[in-house]
């Protein structure tokens, strides 16, 4: 086995389109961080049993700042006499014939399939590449101030155990979370990209959906997933395919039971791209083709509120905004239909007691991750104001559960989301999942449209 291997490295190879935003990506980590070394595991695959891994997914943040997918990979920046950094990514090289690590380690490359060679990743990357089994060493003969990203890489973080402290950790990690609030055009045109093969997700699932028959929903999961993993490279979360009551259950993720005609579908699902950025959107279907007046009465209320909400997303707006917007015009309907007695909408409002139906935050920032940028600080994510380039969800939903005795009967069971996807630009927005109908008269004809 050691020999009679053609050479099959590459020299044709060009540029990830990616390679000049993650140059800038790690030109702005290195100011933040002058003098100090930093190390970016992308994570090791997890053991699912024997020689069985669970799919690997490296870390965003080292995504983020190569462009890379490896496994086993780590992005170092070490301190530079100009008072940057040089990056260098540690990766595995190609499997050694001779030593035979080629066909005896499961791993190696007869069994896992060819890696790039380290010329080959320098080229790709547009950054030095060296052999990861030589990092431990590094590290240990590394002086100065040290942060790495924990979570990752047990090894690399043993490695490096008496030479960090977990608060500087902590900061090294808010700060990379906060990195990725504004979104540079590559990303931008990613999850344009994302929103659009979900869309076609969503088409494949209404035709699917059977208007006399109950569908399953794992049938359902399973015909998002097919479009997923044909346009893209997963699904971005587990996707939530709720039929009928479990709409109710925001994270049913389940999928055991059926959409039955009659009822409503609640679909929130993502294509994730080749590059790993991900959609989320939610549609709330009539798995019929036609809304009941309740069901209608309840999605008109929550397209309200995603229509206010989506209003108050603009640069300079503060973040809450668009909650507040979205949560007061459903706090307001709910009022007007008496679930709340004698109480003004106001009154409701300001105490939140409309969250018992509407129970989650009415959005998230999106990107690489679903719940993206989720350790950057309060005063810059939370309380903090939109700029141009953010990406978010706007997704207000009410949610009546099935034992809920302070609701009439007839709402009992119904669940309605309508999760968007909104980049905010110079002057304003643009929905970035526009491709799929909102209002209800949209969603009847659309689904009409696809059923022919
Ligand atoms: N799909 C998760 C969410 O909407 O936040
Ligand atoms: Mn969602
Ligand atoms: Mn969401």
């Amino acid at each position: 086995m050691k020999h009679g291997w053609a050479d099959i490295e590459r020299s044709d190879l060009e540029p990830i389109a990616q390679a000049p935003h993650t140059a800038r990506r790690r030109a702005e980590l290195s100011a933040r961080f002058p003098g100090e070394l930093l190390v970016v595991p992308a994570g090791n695959p997890v053991v699912r049993a024997n020689d069985t891994d669970y799919p690997f997914r490296p870390s965003s943040d080292y995504v983020y700042l190569t462009g890379d997918q490896s496994q086993d990979a780590v992005l170092v920046l070490e301190p530079a006499e100009d008072g940057g950094h040089e990056s260098v990514a540690y990766l595995l090289p190609r499997s050694d014939r001779e030593s035979g690590e080629f066909w005896q380690d499961y791993h190696g490359e007869l069994w896992d399939g060819r890696r790039n060679s380290l010329t080959e990743n320098e080229r790709l990357l547009g950054l030095p590449c060296r052999d990861v089994r030589t990092l431990p060493e590094r590290l240990a003969a590394a002086t100065g101030p040290i942060r790495v990203l924990r979570g990752y890489d047990t090894g690399i973080e043993a490695a490096l155990r008496d030479k960090v402290t977990a608060e500087r950790d902590r900061e090294f990690r808010v700060v990379l979370s906060e990195l990725r609030l504004v979104k540079d055009e590559f990303e931008i045109a990613d999850l344009r990209f994302a929103c659009e093969a979900t869309a076609r997700g969503f088409e494949d699932v209404v035709r699917v959906l059977g208007t006399d028959e109950p569908t399953p929903e794992r049938r359902i999961e399973g015909t998002f997933f097919v479009r997923a993993r044909t346009e893209g490279n997963n699904v971005g979360y587990s996707s939530i395919c709720a039929g009928g009551e479990h709409a109710t259950t925001l994270h049913w993720v389940r999928n055991d039971g059926e959409a039955r005609p009659g009822e409503l579908l609640l679909l929130d699902a993502g294509v994730e791209t080749n590059n790993l950025y991900t959609a989320d959107i939610t549609r709330t279907l009539p798995v019929d083709g036609r809304f009941t007046p309740l069901q209608r009465k309840v999605y008109e209320a929550v397209y309200a509120a995603q229509e206010a909400g989506i209003a108050a997303v603009k640069p300079g707006a503060a973040f809450r905004d668009f909650h507040d917007a979205a949560q007061r015009t459903m706090a307001e309907h709910l009022v007007s239909w008496g679930l709340f007695g004698d109480r003004t909408a106001e009154e409701v409002f300001s105490l939140g007691l409309q969250r018992r139906f509407t129970l989650a935050g009415t959005g998230h920032m999106l990107g690489l991750d679903v719940h993206d940028c989720a350790k950057a600080r309060t005063e810059l994510y939370v309380e903090g104001t939109l700029a141009a380039g953010m990406v978010l969800t706007v997704e207000p939903g009410m949610y009546f559960q099935i034992n809920d005795t302070t609701v009439p009967e007839e709402y009992r069971g119904i669940g309605v989301r309508i999760e968007d996807d909104i980049l905010v630009t110079a002057d304003g927005n643009v929905n970035l999942s526009a491709g799929l109908p909102r209002s209800a008269d949209e969603v009847e004809a659309w689904m009409a449209g696809l059923r022919g």
